[in-house]
């Protein structure tokens, strides 16, 4: 099988609420690794929850998983990342050196929404984008108002953001609606690669195999494999990404419309 990436996966021991200890951070490691994961961004939230989260915090405590991971012989490729909350000072944030890039590159940033609201990203991400730093949005699917109202999210990709799914909100999404409107965004090339978003190996354990199983099933195996892993190896190396436009939402023609 292609070895699949995990761009956001909370596996640094005591920074944020994932993993407690480095033990606990390894045995999600090789969860991850017998699952089909062969290279994880090792993240962890930059938010105003978690203060003290700065990227030399970050670049420390990675420098010590890849060690661990080492000394316990698990083959699990781990790159730095901070999962960076939307706040209006971002871009000076960022300009300050403040908050971590994916894999330390400085090409691209993971980000999310505030918890529990909506906000229009398409400035933020434009300024992102000029700066030479290349937004990638964690988990739109969580947010009703990306899901389900044509057009926003592709606003936000034609602005230069990358989208990032959940595993789990494909493996198991809340409603037959979310699993319709996921399907549409795999197949119309909305969503460019996957996180696991695990925090735990038994609470939320970071598996990537049965959503990648599904997207296999939704749309064959050459978007698959860009979705679950050349997408997301590119993105660990920094490297420049040129996605297609997301195609057009087809129109249901209403069956008796002619009548
Ligand atoms: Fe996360």
């Amino acid at each position: 099988m292609i070895p699949l990436i995990d761009m956001h996966c909370h596996l640094l021991a005591g920074l944020d609420d994932g993993p407690a200890t480095q033990e606990e951070a390894l045995a999600m490691c090789r969860l991850a690794y017998d699952q089909g994961t062969r290279m994880a961004a090792a993240t962890a939230h930059q938010n105003e929850d978690y203060p003290n989260v700065t990227p030399e915090r970050i670049r420390l405590a990675w420098d010590q998983l890849v060690r661990s991971l080492h000394d316990a012989g698990i083959p699990l490729t781990v790159f730095p990342c901070a999962e960076v909350m939307v706040h209006p000072e971002i871009e000076s944030a960022w300009d300050e050196g403040r908050l971590l890039s994916v894999a330390d590159q400085r090409r691209y940033l993971l980000i999310e929404m505030p918890h529990g609201c909506f906000l229009d990203l398409e400035a933020m991400v434009r300024s992102l984008v000029a700066r030479g730093i290349r937004p990638i949005l964690a988990h739109p699917e969580r947010q009703e108002e990306l899901l389900h109202e044509a057009g926003q999210i592709e606003r936000l990709i034609e602005a230069g953001c990358l989208v990032q799914v959940n595993a789990h909100s494909i493996a198991q999404p809340r409603s037959k609606l979310d699993a319709q409107a996921l399907k549409s965004w795999i197949k119309r090339g909305i969503v460019h690669c996957l996180g696991s978003d695990g925090h735990s190996a038994t609470r939320r354990p970071p598996v990537m195999n049965a959503a990648y199983q599904q997207v296999l099933r939704w749309v064959g195996t050459s978007m698959a494999d860009r979705i679950g892993s050349t997408y997301g190896m590119a993105i660990l190396q920094g490297l420049p990404l040129r996605v297609p436009k997301p195609q057009a939402k087809s129109v249901r023609w209403f069956a008796g419309w002619w009548r």
